[in-house]
């Protein structure tokens, strides 16, 4: 990878990649793009185009324009908003999705896209769920996660486009806030922690789903683009994550730090259902196995974290 381009930079996972990539191939080398301008997001000397990403031949110009090898593409809608605008959902995730596949293809460049823990269903199998399993998922943006890791498996056994892609767990952060997904009260908590030492759920007691730190987030996507290409078996939708939580299991990890917060819930019927139809959690072995997968927070080690880079902001 000499030059990347990333879609959807500005966004929760967008922001810290770009900066990571920067510092690892050099800010020359990484291209952020995204629908939106964000003046100085990336620091001095960044490289960043405005791109819609249903504009397939503003992308080919960019790509060609920067010489680009490797194709991040980020740009979606995430699951609770897409659940609220189901078409603009399939519009943005697929033929953003396809709009980016075909650059690739034209350009011969490496391609990661990650799908989620969205692409399963009520009948795929809750706890330790495999790998290659039942994927029914009923929400629209399941449905577009299912199609995605199908077309990027088509692109690499159609047309040898080196394609790669996680599904992610929610993914906790404190540099950029979540952008509309179900998991986003794993975020939420721990701002409303500090700021009012209380925090009401929109999910419910008990409901369990997997999640994981950014930096683990970050460090797997960086070793899945190095990892041999010969070495990837699942290629297009390793399981990935760190820890199952609900709630009230991240409230008692929050508690160790501020004993009188408080936990209540009012929740919200949509994302409750959604979250209900994924699983509790998944097995990540895969991921260990075939490109050394190694997360390294847990719940409380996470939690630390969070409530220290939270404090000053
Ligand atoms: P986000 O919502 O935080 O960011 C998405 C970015 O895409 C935003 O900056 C937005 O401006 C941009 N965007 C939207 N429409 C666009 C368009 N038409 N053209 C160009 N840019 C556009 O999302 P994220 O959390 O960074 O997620 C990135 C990818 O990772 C998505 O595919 C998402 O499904 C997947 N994912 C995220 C999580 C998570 O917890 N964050 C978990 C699983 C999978
Ligand atoms: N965090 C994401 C969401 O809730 C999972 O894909 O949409």
């Amino acid at each position: 990878m000499k030059k990347i381009l990333l879609t959807g930079a500005l966004g929760q996972i967008g922001s810290e990649l770009t900066a990571a990539l920067q510092q690892k191939y050099g800010t020359d080398n990484v291209v952020a793009t995204d629908i939106r301008y964000s003046e100085g997001a990336f620091g001095e000397g960044a490289v960043f185009e405005t791109l819609d990403i249903m504009d397939g031949q503003k992308l080919l110009d960019i790509v060609k324009k920067h010489k680009i090898d490797t194709i991040i593409h980020l740009a979606a809608m995430l699951s609770a908003n897409a659940e609220k605008h189901p078409q603009r959902a399939w519009d943005i995730n697929m033929n953003g999705l396809m709009n980016s596949l075909e650059v690739a293809r034209e350009e011969n460049c490496k391609f990661f896209t990650p799908s989620s823990i969205g692409a399963f269903g009520p009948s795929t199998i809750k706890n330790n769920t495999p790998q290659v399993t039942v994927q029914r998922p009923t929400s629209i943006y399941g449905v577009s996660k299912v199609a995605s890791e199908l077309l990027c498996d088509y692109y690499f056994t159609k047309f040898g486009v080196d394609t790669r892609g996680l599904r992610f767990p929610g993914l906790i952060s404190y540099l950029t806030p979540p952008g509309g997904g179900t998991t986003d009260y794993a975020v939420d908590i721990y701002y409303q922690a500090v700021k009012k030492k209380s925090y009401t759920s929109f999910l419910d007691r008990g409901t369990y789903l997997d999640m994981m730190y950014m930096p683990d987030a970050i460090g797997a996507t960086m070793r899945l683009l190095e990892a041999e290409s010969g070495d990837l078996i699942h290629r297009n939708a390793y399981n990935v994550t760190a820890m199952s939580v609900d709630p009230e299991s991240v409230a008692s990890s929050i508690r160790k730090h501020i004993p009188e917060f408080e936990l209540s819930y009012d929740v919200d019927p949509i994302r409750q259902a959604i979250a209900e139809s994924w699983p509790d959690h998944i097995d990540p072995t895969a991921a260990k196995e075939e490109f050394g997968f190694n997360p390294q927070y847990d719940l409380d080690r996470m939690t630390a974290d969070m409530l220290k880079q939270v404090k000053p902001n």
